[in-house]
């Protein structure tokens, strides 16, 4: 079986996306998978990519050269030639692949846009479909779907692009309504890239550009006093239901405000509790809002849900993740192998169900 493993991207979370691949790739089972390497550049150019460095070496992060052989893909690149494919064919420069294991973090990727252009070429993929990809993507919309479906999600303001330029004074009250503290995020962007956390009113106006810099729909958050829990989701095998994980608590080294960039990525003090000390109760309620948060969003194959649980006792969804990290910091591969499903065995879990 032929696998296509795309990395990189054009999104903010381009290094990420290159850290999760090398582990992924150094996990997946080789006597059953033959493996393509795809990357795309930082300026979207698509090439074939073997061989390049997907690890951190001295504190520098890996990215996709552009320099590898250029593939001429239905894909196109940004102002690049487009070719026709006959409905059903493979895209010729990918050769025969089975299967695609898109491994790009956030927009361009994570969002539904790859997604759609595989659906175009006919070609399978492992994870969340279009719509799936894209509510999930978007931190407003997901919580639009979550609370259409009776899941618990924290107070928050979606902040649009026009209404940000000609309505501020109506946002600004309406956010001040929150109260003090509240988190200011893109509305599309991940591994915490542009979020601030404001703690009074003068600092809101430049937390909301820093965080228009990646998205011109930002939304800010109440500032939910609690622990931070993830949980991985697995589609179902054949036609069981979809399954969580042992939950984790991430703990972040002292010197972060909460789980920014560098407590993610690149603080050895980072730690992560599988299972988190908690009660048993609050652990299977936090499994079971898990599949619930992945079905009402209709994803398939993978996902992270993340929670915060509040000193009253309260599980809150904060958001979810089609494309998990999975970098040798990241929790979705040690929570599975917690739960019994190792790396390897994740992987073919991946795409068995995208194959099915
Ligand atoms: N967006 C990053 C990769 C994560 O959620 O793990
Ligand atoms: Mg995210």
């Amino acid at each position: 079986i032929r696998v296509a493993v795309v990395f990189g991207g054009r999104s903010s979370e381009h290094a990420i996306s290159c850290l999760t691949a090398g582990s992924v790739m150094a996990a997946i089972d080789e006597d059953r998978y033959e493996i393509v390497p795809v990357g795309i550049a930082r300026d979207g150019r698509w090439v074939l990519a073997s061989g390049q460095r997907l690890a951190i070496e001295d504190g520098d992060l890996p990215e996709v050269s552009g320099e590898g052989l250029p593939l001429a893909l239905p894909f196109g690149t940004p102002g690049g030639d487009l070719i026709v494919v006959e409905p059903g064919e493979v895209p010729r420069a990918l050769g025969d692949v089975d299967v695609v294991l898109p491994l790009l973090h956030g927009p361009y990727g994570e969002d539904g846009t790859i997604q759609g252009l595989l659906e175009l070429a006919g070609v399978r993929y492992v994870g969340a479909g279009v719509f799936a990809s894209a509510a999930s993507m978007d931190k407003g919309f997901m919580k639009v779907v979550w609370e259409g479906a009776g899941l618990p999600v924290g107070p928050h303001v979606v902040v649009g692009d026009r209404h940000w330029r000609r309505e501020r004074k109506r946002v600004v009250d309406e956010i001040k309504e929150l109260g003090w503290p509240v988190f200011v995020k893109p509305a599309r962007a991940g591994s915490s890239m542009g979020i601030s956390r404001v703690d009074a009113e003068p600092e809101l106006e430049a937390a909301v550009e820093a965080a228009r810099e990646h998205d011109p729909k930002v939304i800010v958050e109440a500032a939910i006093e609690g622990r931070e829990i993830e949980c991985g989701v697995l589609e179902g095998l054949d036609d069981d239901p979809a399954e969580a994980s042992l939950p984790a608590e991430v703990r972040v080294g002292s010197g972060h405000d909460y789980y920014d960039f560098d407590a993610k990525y690149l603080d050895a003090d980072l730690r992560i509790d599988i299972p988190p000390d908690l009660p048993p109760a609050v652990i299977e309620e936090v499994r079971r809002l898990s599949v619930r948060a992945f079905e009402a969003l209709g994803c398939e194959g993978l996902a992270r849900v993340d929670f915060f649980y509040t000193p009253g006792g309260e599980i809150i969804l904060n958001e979810i993740n089609t494309m998990p990290g999975c970098t040798p910091a990241s929790a979705f591969p040690k929570m599975w192998a917690a739960t019994g499903l190792d790396y390897p065995a994740l992987v073919d879990r991946w795409i068995r169900t995208a194959l099915r």
